[in-house]
């Protein structure tokens, strides 16, 4: 395949998984960033917990994965700390150990909050 061709295809990709990100079951682009720690199958730990039925559970709460004490203290995931989370991890839970820097664009947060709801 063609290095153009291979943009096109990358760029097609991007502009479908804003819009349809809501109720498709496929995950968003801004995904590929937490797939080399995190699994969305239930009882998959990796470096991060899984994350399968992670929207609405208390936070810290997957079963078989050891989490600081600040995860293990926090709330429930609900859509604001979810997105308050993936934008400024450090920020949102101080002293958490996800080593992930934080979701640079609003949209990119929208689109992996709305796929968590969809991992059950
Ligand atoms: C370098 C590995 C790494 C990357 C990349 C990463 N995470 Fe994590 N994540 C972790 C670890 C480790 C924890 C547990 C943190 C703790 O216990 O303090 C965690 C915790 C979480 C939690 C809380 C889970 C729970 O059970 O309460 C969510 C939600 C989460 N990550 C989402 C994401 C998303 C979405 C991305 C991509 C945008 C991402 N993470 C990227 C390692 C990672």
């Amino acid at each position: 395949m063609t290095t153009t061709k291979m943009l096109g295809l990358a760029l097609g990709a991007a502009l479908f998984a804003v819009p349809f990100a809501a109720s498709a079951d496929d995950a968003p682009s801004a995904f590929n960033a937490c797939k080399a720690c995190h699994k969305v199958e239930a009882g998959k730990n990796g470096v991060g917990p899984s994350l399968a039925g992670v929207f609405g559970r208390k936070a810290g709460s997957a079963p078989g994965f050891k989490y600081s004490d600040a995860m293990a203290a926090a709330g429930a995931w609900d859509e604001a700390a979810l997105g308050k989370y993936l934008a400024d991890p450090k920020g949102a839970i101080p002293g958490n150990k996800m080593a992930f820097a934080g979701l640079k664009k609003p949209e990119d947060v929208a689109a992996v909050v709305a796929y968590l709801k969809t991992v059950k």
